[in-house]
């Protein structure tokens, strides 16, 4: 046996027992995925693991299709549960079956041969491992954000792609933003010349969030406090980068032309968790939360350099008071443009009143030029879903890649790339900004895959 083929004969032997249809070699990054529904024509099954508040926005966005049930979901929280049990029930759903009891019950649940689709929502220390199992279980995966801790884990999303065929979706919903995709228009249609670079990040005052009820975390707190605190308080980096970089990665071709080659990453000091626990009239300078030493930065900034030789400010700021904000601008040697939710504003060599920002109606005429055709059709679908409505398209596209068996949008190589921001920039804050080399995880494939989101 050749090495190659020999190689392809110990994976296919190796995952023979998953009943999974196998790819005979590693799939180069561009071939058709091997993913097939369990009945082709009939309803999608789409099953969760995690239902707390996350899993259950995105399970009241499921239930909005008719073609689709919800035949099984897991959480450990029995509470999360009949929440869960609670929306099926509003939308005029049977009961989804039930697997709990310890952290692994999602593997009795992946055994099941009728679900299409596995949607994970849980913490972010479980999100590789259970991505990796559904993939292998066959089932397509749409999984939150990040998608994985360590570079290696980045690596075993591309890898069990690759092995199995089964695509993963990272279900980036602040790539569907309104703005962001009508930036994208923009950009294809060359309105900013070349791009040069980019600002972005997660700009959001999370202190109550990490602190629940009161200054309280751990296992006895409550929502995100349970399991996200610890990571401010064990970890130094940018430990949430996909918000921001993964619509600058579509405007940037990242993975389909272009890529992220290296970075390199400061840490402010760590005041605003400590000050938070002080000033809380349920905490104070004697309370043992007030005695702890906080590893992350308050503001953690993270330059990304890039194959066509942009850079990237990508900006982690969740310990201090502001306003949410993704800190979006986009430069060209054209023009520039910025904003998100509010301070929307472009300026266009030659177009624009010389060194002035158009802003207001001024603005507005080039957004309803570029607005994005999704938006534009379906705006009055997406009216109350989660972020504005962006979770509508983020979950629609989910759906629509697994009912049409086709790849996502966003894939396992978007996935590794964004998420392997956090330990890199870990990496480079412990050692006070030194270059870390993001591995490309394409295999060399960005040279000539090509962009596909929002096309
Ligand atoms: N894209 C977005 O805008 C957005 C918004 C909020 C949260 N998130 C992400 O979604 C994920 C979940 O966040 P959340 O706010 O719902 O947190 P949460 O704490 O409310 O919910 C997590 C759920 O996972 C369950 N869980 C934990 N371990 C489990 C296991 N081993 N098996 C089964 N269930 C398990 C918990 O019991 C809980 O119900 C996080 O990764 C978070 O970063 C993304």
């Amino acid at each position: 046996m050749g090495s190659l083929n020999r190689r392809s004969f110990l994976k296919t032997a190796a995952v023979a027992g998953t009943g999974i249809a196998l790819a005979p070699n590693f799939l180069p990054a561009d071939s058709e995925i091997k993913f097939k529904r369990t009945k082709p024509g009939g309803k999608l099954k789409i099953a969760f693991i995690g239902v707390g508040g996350r899993g259950r926005g995105h399970l009241g966005s499921v239930c909005q299709y008719n073609d689709v049930e919800i035949p099984a979901i897991c959480d450990i929280d029995p509470v999360a549960v009949s929440k869960a049990q609670e929306i099926l029930k509003d939308n005029n759903r049977k009961e989804a079956t039930v697997y709990t009891g310890d952290e692994y019950a999602f593997l009795k649940m992946l055994e099941r041969d009728d679900i299409d689709g596995v949607i994970i929502a849980t913490p972010w220390l479980w999100h590789t491992r259970m991505a990796v199992a559904s993939m292998k279980a066959g089932k397509y995966t749409g999984v939150e954000v990040s998608a994985a801790n360590t570079i290696e884990e980045c690596w075993d999303l591309v890898n069990t792609y690759e092995e199995t065929g089964v695509p993963v979706m990272i279900l980036e919903n602040v790539c569907f933003a309104r703005e962001a995709m009508a930036v994208l228009n923009m950009v294809r249609d060359g309105l900013f010349g070349e791009l040069v670079h980019a600002t972005c990040g997660y700009q959001h005052d999370l202190r109550g969030v990490k602190f629940q009820p009161g200054v309280e975390f751990g296992k006895n707190a409550k929502g995100e406090a349970r399991w996200r605190t610890l990571h401010s308080l064990k970890r130094n980096g940018d430990l949430y980068p996909t918000h921001g970089v993964g619509p600058v990665a579509t405007w940037l071709d990242i993975n389909r032309g272009n890529r992220f080659v290296s970075l390199s990453s400061q840490a402010t000091k760590a005041t605003g968790l400590h000050h938070y626990i002080v000033k809380n009239p349920q905490g104070g300078e004697d309370h043992p939360n007030a005695k702890l030493k906080w590893k992350l930065g308050d503001i953690v900034t993270t330059t990304i350099k890039t194959a066509n030789e942009e850079t990237i400010v990508v900006s982690h700021d969740t310990n201090l008071p502001r306003p949410y904000s993704w800190g979006f601008t986009l430069h060209g040697n054209e023009g520039v443009w910025g904003g998100d939710y509010e301070g929307r504003r472009i300026y266009i060599e030659g177009r624009s009143p010389e060194h002035e920002w158009e802003t207001g109606e001024a603005y507005d005429k080039y957004f309803k030029k570029y607005d994005h055709r999704i938006w534009k059709e379906e705006e009055k679908k997406a009216e109350g879903a989660g972020h504005g409505g962006i979770d509508y398209f983020t979950i629609k596209a989910f759906l629509n890649s697994v009912r049409n068996e086709v790849p996502p949008p966003l894939d396992a190589y978007d996935a590794a790339a964004w998420s392997a921001i956090t330990p890199l920039s870990e990496a480079s804050v412990a050692s006070s900004g030194a270059p870390q080399f993001f591995p490309d995880f394409t295999r060399g494939n960005w040279i000539k895959n090509k962009p596909v989101f929002g096309i």
